[in-house]
């Protein structure tokens, strides 16, 4: 099957569990790789941090080599596949370099083109090289592509998703375990799912990225990580994913991004998302997206976020890509006509709230909690209080009418300095989805 095929060398950089997972990929699917393209991939050199460890494949037939940065300067390497993480360090020296010497460079790393994406864009597009990451958002879910070709015909104003699979499973945990945060993220950390700064999953940071990725993508405009407002998981308790499954809702975390008039919006954090809603049925590490396109509407996804077959999987399509001679803008436009589109701000939100307050039970409480926020027009349209916890505390849950972001969050400052409020006071934005 190989003969007469010209063969395609590759490098590979970083053999951790998604690195392996390639190496397995091109081996076991070789044959059929080789007749999808009509070249035979070759792995020629290998690099990780330890070069014994058991990995479960054999890497004896690969040149090793100890700096990652030498696949740069190799006349022979024509992909460098970088699998090692981080947006700055070897990463970026890696991508820098090798996008230079005309190779192009597969990377599943979402921090590194979160921050760098339109620069390493430029730096292809100058060398006649490809920059691909598909790996980079939703692991086996084929979304880059999808946005990028599939949907294409299309003007693209909005995307929503679960961009994260670990706060993921452990809201699905919580609800189905009925244990409250802080056991569920002990149990999470003992099955390794969390990213070694635990916060990038946590607190949203992880989920900005791909957010920051998916927007360029669809919206053609600069990845602009900075402008991405981020708020993670760690302040929701079982008491509100109970509460919200009374109200019709399941509590997701999310990034959303749009586009319009008012520039470009880009946010991550917990949200309501009705029972109805396809995307409130995602659970453990599952990811979703949903695009919608002026044409083709609403299109969703859905498919592992993470692991080691899901991320392979996507690393690998891109190097099929690449052999197949399909070497386009990374962003599917040119570098010059992705546009600089101010942010817009997450205090403008126009929309509902879910908010839980937990105060001390006595009398007069919940006239001062409205008379807050009577003073900034948010109007009520679910109140609810049950019974009293065992100190006498109270939790009272509210949802609101549809409101501004400035005026819910300026009444829960005042709420929050109220003698009688036990924890400050958590919004979750509704979004009927
Ligand atoms: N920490 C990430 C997640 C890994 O949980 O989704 C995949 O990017």
């Amino acid at each position: 099957m190989s003969k007469n095929k010209k063969t395609l060398k590759i490098a590979i950089a970083g053999l951790g569990t998604v690195g392996a997972g390639v190496v397995k990929i091109l081996e076991n699917n070789k044959d059929m790789i080789t007749s999808r393209t009509g070249r035979v991939i070759e792995i020629v050199a290998v690099s990780a941090s330890n070069r014994s460890r058991d990995r479960g494949i054999d890497i004896s037939g690969y040149d090793w080599a100890d700096n990652a940065l030498d696949f740069a300067s190799r006349d022979d390497v024509e992909i460098v596949v970088e699998l090692i993480g981080g947006s700055d360090g070897v990463a970026a020296s890696l991508a820098k370099q090798s996008l230079a010497a005309g190779k192009s460079f597969v990377t599943a790393n979402k921090a590194l083109i979160a921050h760098h994406g339109f620069a390493l864009a430029q730096t292809a597009q100058d060398h006649n090289a490809a920059l691909k990451f598909e790996a980079a958002v939703a692991g086996g879910i084929p979304i880059i592509k999808s946005i990028g070709e599939g949907l294409a015909a299309n003007n693209l104003t909005r995307l929503c998703g679960i961009l994260n699979g670990t706060t993921n499973y452990m809201l699905t945990q919580m609800e189905a375990t009925g244990k409250d945060y802080s056991e569920i993220l002990e149990e999470t950390k003992l099955l390794g799912y969390l990213e070694a700064d635990p916060s990038l999953d946590l607190d949203g940071i992880d989920a900005g990225h791909k957010l920051a990725i998916l927007s360029s993508v669809a919206f053609g405009v600069k990845t602009d990580f900075a402008n991405v407002y981020m708020e993670g998981i760690r302040r929701i308790k079982l008491v509100d994913i109970e509460y919200a499954k009374e109200l019709g809702y399941r509590i997701k975390l999310l990034g959303i991004a749009s586009i319009s008039d008012a520039g470009l919006e880009q946010r991550v954090h917990p949200c309501l998302v009705p029972n109805a809603a396809p995307i409130a049925h995602v659970d453990d590490g599952f990811n979703a997206v949903v695009v919608e396109g002026d044409f083709v509407g609403r299109t969703f996804f859905e498919g592992r976020g993470a692991g080691e077959g899901p991320t392979a999987s996507a690393v690998v399509a891109d190097i099929i890509d690449i052999a197949r001679g399909h070497n386009g803008p990374a962003f599917f436009i040119p570098c010059h006509d992705m546009k600089d589109v101010p942010a817009a701000s997450i205090s403008n939100r126009y929309g509902p709230y879910y908010i839980r307050l937990h105060v001390e039970e006595k009398p007069g409480v919940i006239a001062d909690i409205t008379a807050a926020l009577r003073d900034k027009n948010v109007s009520l349209h679910i109140m609810l209080q049950k019974g009293s916890e065992q100190d006498g505390s109270v939790y009272v849950v509210m949802v609101t009418h549809e409101v501004r972001e400035k005026d819910v969050m300026t009444a829960l400052d005042q709420i929050n300095a109220l003698s009688s409020v036990i924890d400050k006071a958590l919004a979750i934005r509704i979004e009927n989805l």
